[in-house]
């Protein structure tokens, strides 16, 4: 096993165990919106936000009992994005990470309150005095995870994705869209850690400029993916892209083009990290991962 490949286990299983403990089972009528959130976010997932979050922290020398707090919030509303980005009045997709989207588990309703639910627990966290003792760090931290989530961020390239369909985006059009659908919350993740670290302003926007490469990069990667491999592998439907098509860097510039745009942005992600030398380490591995990765 390589060294990121043992470290994103090592987080991966403390981000497992806390959102375990956010999202408890409950009795009564609520418990069917508590399985809901549950079937959406625990057991399953890359949990490459919140990698990035700890990653970023830790070069900060952040307690990890900070650190996992702000990654469990990006990663519940990554959760939600998906669950709403698969519901048939967006994508329409019957399965998510290797089993039944929440609402094809559930029903629509169901699975519209368990987005909200997790998108509204995320900054229940970041508020709470146990992510940082000093509210102005909780503070900036939410005006991030807000933007980033917001219509300025993820929900704004969902509804740019959607008004694409059917329609020639150029390169500008289409590196809008996923900048804001899918680089907005990996913004915020190395972000978020800088800031839970307590970085400098330059060195948070040293991290800023490396995950909006990263970004990017992972949402060709990602199109690219829903051509190349199948269902199984993926955890997901593949051939949507195609099939709704989507504007995609595929679209633009075929699969060649897209596999070197994602290459260049991936080399120049880990050359902004240099001046962090050794530390950045776990945070270039990040980068090569988003490069290689099957899923
Ligand atoms: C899928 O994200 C949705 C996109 C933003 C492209 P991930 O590929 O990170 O999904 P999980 O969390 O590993 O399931
Ligand atoms: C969705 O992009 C990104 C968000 C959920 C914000 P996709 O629609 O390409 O994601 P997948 O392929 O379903 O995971
Ligand atoms: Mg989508
Ligand atoms: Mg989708
Ligand atoms: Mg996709």
């Amino acid at each position: 096993m390589t060294d990121f490949q043992s470290a994103i286990r090592e987080t991966a299983g403390l981000i497992e165990d806390a959102l375990d403990h956010f999202l408890p089972t409950q009795d009564g009528p609520l418990g069917r919106v508590a399985d809901a959130m549950r079937w959406g976010a625990l057991d399953g997932g890359k949990r490459l936000r919140p990698f990035l979050v700890i990653a970023a922290a830790d070069m900060f020398d952040c307690p990890r009992v900070r650190s996992v707090r702000v990654g469990c919030a990006v990663e519940m509303i990554h959760c939600y994005s998906l669950i709403h980005d698969d519901l048939p009045a967006m994508d329409n997709a019957d399965l998510r990470r290797g089993r039944a989207s929440v609402h094809r588990k559930f029903d629509d309703a169901t699975a519209i309150l368990a987005g909200d639910a997790l998108l509204t627990q995320a900054f229940e966290i970041i508020a709470a005095e146990e992510t940082h003792p000093d509210g102005a760090v909780r503070c900036a931290i939410a005006l991030e995870l807000a933007r980033g989530a917001g219509k300025a961020g993820m929900v704004g390239g969902q509804m740019i994705d959607i008004y694409a369909e059917h329609k020639d985006f150029d390169l500008a059009g289409v590196t809008q869209l996923q900048r804001l659908k899918t680089g907005a919350l990996i913004r915020f993740s190395a972000v978020g850690g800088g800031l839970i670290g307590e970085a400098s302003g330059e060195e948070v926007a040293a991290l800023a400029a490396y995950a909006e490469d990263l970004g990017l990069a992972f949402q060709i990667v990602d199109d690219i993916l829903d051509v190349t491999e199948d269902a199984e592998t993926l955890g997901k439907p593949a051939g949507q892209d195609a099939e709704m098509d989507k504007a995609t860097f595929i679209k633009l510039f075929g699969m060649d083009g897209a596999k070197s745009k994602a290459a260049e942005l991936v080399d120049s992600a880990k050359a902004r990290l240099d001046r962090f030398g050794d530390a950045a380490g776990p945070l270039k591995g990040a980068a090569d991962f988003v490069f290689a990765r099957k899923n």
